[in-house]
């Protein structure tokens, strides 16, 4: 037999064949946009590290909805920001007359998931309640008021709850509460993998969320994963499908793609992964420096999570993800 070589480039000769030999195809149907609805502000303001990410009050929030459905954006992540802080009797009405409003507006025409943690209503930061002496989360009292918070919001009309808070059980809590008030057709969206990163900056300035500084727990390492331990992200979302989770996630999402791969063999749920604020505001720091074009950046990034086995991707540039991916 005659000897050939070879040839890989072959397939990289062209657009048109390396269209087609992709194995990798986006569609922007799959992104997830989130919002911010602050209740103190009195104009929508621009996050100073995401661009083109916005605080907006509960009446700019609508505009800005309208033009993402134009983009063929139609599903989001909703995270408050309530003005007032507690302790222990928290009051939601704010998030929930949120989703009222947005919901009379939008209808189905918008699928609406809201963020349930409890970070942007404590005094001291922490996405549960805390002991009197402020250095230990009290799981079940924390899980209660997330599954009556989350029975709240479902009323109100979102079409999902998306637990962030980490608490052991909470899926299960809030399953049941859902189920037993005629809310069976509420899904939830669990960050079933969620790592103690330190990607969340630009998000906890937005949302002010960061742990107080002057009580004894000091960071969220008591409740979010450990980045050294990759079998708590399987164990803890194969636990949280097992209570009823009808969509998992990994978060943050560049530095745990081996994570997701490892997820997706381990289940047939739908898989999100959402690209957090520090990540992003890194790339669009980069690209204010001229040293990436962002939009392509972002791509690069959606794809390799698709690659890994995404199903979903949570991106602060969802709203342009059609423009992007159409070019
Ligand atoms: C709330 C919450 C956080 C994020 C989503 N939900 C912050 C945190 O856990 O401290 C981070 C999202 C991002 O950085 O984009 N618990």
């Amino acid at each position: 037999m005659e000897n050939f070589q070879t040839s890989h480039r072959r397939r990289r000769a062209n657009p048109h064949i390396r269209e087609i030999a992709a194995d990798v195809h986006l569609s922007h149907k799959e992104f997830i946009q989130p919002i911010f609805v602050d209740e103190i502000l009195a104009d929508r303001v621009e996050n100073e590290f995401m661009t083109g990410v916005f605080s907006d009050t509960p009446t700019t929030v609508l505009r800005q909805i309208e033009n993402d459905l134009k983009n063929g954006v139609s599903k989001f992540l909703l995270f408050p920001v309530p003005e007032n802080r507690y302790e222990t009797d928290f009051k939601f009405d704010f998030a929930a007359k949120t989703i009222e409003n947005i919901k009379k507006q939008f209808g189905n025409d918008i699928w609406l998931a809201a963020d349930l943690c409890l970070c942007s209503y404590t005094t001291h930061g922490h996405c549960g309640i805390l002991n009197e002496k402020h250095d230990h989360i009290l799981n079940e009292k924390t899980c209660e008021v997330l599954a009556n918070y989350a029975l709240n919001l479902a009323k109100s009309g979102a079409d999902c709850i998306a637990p962030s808070d980490m608490m052991d059980g909470r899926i299960k809590a809030i399953r049941q509460i859902l189920d037993k008030n005629e809310a069976e057709n509420t899904a939830i969206m669990s960050y079933s993998a969620k790592f103690a990163s330190n990607f969340y900056g630009p998000f906890r300035d937005v949302c002010k969320s960061s742990p107080a500084k002057n009580i004894v727990l000091k960071d969220r390492k008591t409740y979010q994963m450990d980045f050294r331990n990759g079998g708590d992200a399987i164990l803890s979302s194969l636990r949280d499908a097992a209570e009823g989770a009808d969509i998992l996630m990994v978060k943050p999402a560049l530095p745990y793609l081996d994570i997701l791969t490892k997820l997706r063999q381990q289940t047939l749920l739908p898989i999100a992964i959402y690209h957090v604020s520090g990540e992003f505001a890194a790339i669009e720091l980069l690209a204010k420096n001229g040293l990436i074009d962002a939009d392509a950046g972002h791509l690069e990034i959606w794809t390799a999570c698709k690659r890994a086995g995404a199903s979903v991707i949570i991106s602060y540039k969802a709203r342009l993800a059609k423009q992007i991916l159409d070019f």
